[in-house]
């Protein structure tokens, strides 16, 4: 990513849960809080949102790219939001008294966590350049919850020890769960192991990391399945080029190598089986990005 902007990918995100969220027919695959939490951050990256000619704008420029690269992008982000969401609250229903969501971007898991459960502890983790729109996009909603805190840090230049076990906010040895949404691409083989890593040296066995993957889709292409090559060549404009997946089979062995056990992997057959309406059932979803849930064991 680009050092001085926020990143491109998650203002891409963020307007996509908008896109569907005024779309006629999908609008009901998004939660209230969800819908209205993104909404802030909507307004507060795209100029203008809040009149109706710059929401017509938006409306225009946002379908448009979805229909250039790719069909049910937008769609798959709401599901793997949904689907993430469910995984957490499960975990901290079980047992987890910590979240740490890394490169959360402009999401807001932490905030809809944080309401339904005051007393967990929340680290949210970002790119300083992404974090710092987000802290002023959602002020007064983040000062309203003091179990919520945002630490910035890059991962290429910074690793999570050197920046959780110093600071004051997060608990080492406790039952936490980890969560990684559309950030492993970015990464390489080595950093992804070194989060699991840390997982197992400064949390509790019985710690989870739930997490989204690229399905390997030839020899060292990660892409959606069916994107065009338009994608790439606009990721690669932005610095944001997808350099990490798993090829069929590969999943199971690269968890078990770290002592992690894989409890749920969900793929787009599971999240439209699982999470769409009826209604929507049949609607386009993108292939190729799976949500996992995976447990160290000691
Ligand atoms: C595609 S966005 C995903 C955002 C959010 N998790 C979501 O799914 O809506 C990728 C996120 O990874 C973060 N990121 C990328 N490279 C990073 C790095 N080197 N260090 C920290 N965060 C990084 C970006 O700032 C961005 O928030």
């Amino acid at each position: 990513m680009k050092a001085d902007q926020p990143s491109a990918t998650a203002i891409f995100v963020a307007n996509g849960v908008w896109w569907v969220s005024n779309h006629p027919t999908l609008k009901v695959e998004v939660p209230a809080l969800l819908g209205e939490l993104n909404l802030q951050m909507v307004e507060h990256v795209n100029r203008g949102v809040d009149y109706r000619l710059g929401r017509t704008l938006l409306q225009v420029k946002v379908g448009l790219m979805q229909a250039v690269v790719m069909r049910g992008f937008y769609l798959h982000f709401v599901l793997r939001k949904r689907s993430i969401e469910n995984y957490v609250r499960q975990a901290v229903q079980q047992h987890a008294r910590q979240l740490i969501v890394i490169g959360a971007g402009f999401d807001t898991l932490s905030l809809r966590m944080a309401r339904e459960h005051p007393e967990l502890r929340i680290i949210e983790i970002d790119h300083p350049a992404t974090q710092a729109w987000k802290r002023n996009a959602l002020e007064k909603v983040i000062a309203g919850h003091s179990n919520v805190h945002l630490l910035p840090l890059d991962l290429t230049q910074q690793t999570l020890q050197q920046l959780l076990l110093s600071n004051e906010h997060y608990q080492p040895g406790v039952n936490t769960v980890f969560v990684a949404e559309g950030l492993t691409m970015y990464l390489s083989s080595k950093e992804v192991r070194e989060i699991l890593s840390f997982i197992k040296e400064a949390s509790a066995p019985g710690s989870r990391f739930v997490f989204t993957y690229m399905e390997e889709r030839r020899r060292d292409d990660f892409q959606f399945k069916f994107a065009s090559r338009l994608v790439d060549f606009w990721l690669a404009m932005k610095g944001e080029q997808f350099t990490w997946g798993l090829g069929d089979g590969q999943l199971e062995p690269f968890l078990k190598q770290s002592d992690f056990q894989l409890l749920h992997c969900a793929t787009h057959h599971e999240l439209r089986e699982e999470l769409l309406s009826t209604a929507n059932r049949q609607a386009s979803l993108a292939v190729g990005e799976n949500i996992v849930v995976a447990q160290w064991n000691q």
